[in-house]
């Protein structure tokens, strides 16, 4: 989860690095509440925040690499509906009252949206500032 403050993942554009460094720490914030969840509901609801949330940050992506590489943003956006998938199954778990299988869904959660920054947002974002810095470079 600590991905976007590593200087090796960084992805060229410091608006993006602090865009997901915000959408890490309200992930971080769920899934304390969700492992400590006293029975109050306050887990459902912290889960319905992020993902409204996550919905804007994967939005905002998809159109900013519509412009310049729709072929990839079309690889952004199905695999974003995977993450939505994994979370909406999350939110089902806590539904049913099975904490223990909403924790399994939980790490299940966090360990794919590591790996989609790592091997897709990053990786994309940098090649596409790459081109902003240099409208020459291939
Ligand atoms: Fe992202
Ligand atoms: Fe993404």
């Amino acid at each position: 989860m600590s991905t976007w403050r590593n200087e090796e993942w960084q992805s060229g554009d410091p608006a993006m690095d602090t865009e997901h460094q915000k959408l890490h720490q309200m992930a971080s914030s769920m899934t304390a509440v969700v492992m400590n969840d006293p029975g109050l509901g306050l887990a459902t609801e912290a889960v319905d925040v992020l993902r409204e949330r996550m919905r804007l940050h994967f939005r905002m992506e998809e159109q900013a690499l519509a412009r310049t590489d729709p072929e990839s943003a079309s690889i952004l956006k199905e695999d974003h509906a995977r993450l939505l998938l994994l979370l909406g199954r999350v939110r089902d778990a806590l539904a049913d009252g099975g904490i223990e299988d909403c924790k399994h869904l939980l790490t299940e959660f966090n360990t794919a949206m590591d790996k989609h920054d790592r091997e897709v947002d990053i990786p994309l974002f940098r090649m596409q500032n790459k081109g902003k810095r240099d409208p020459l470079a291939s």
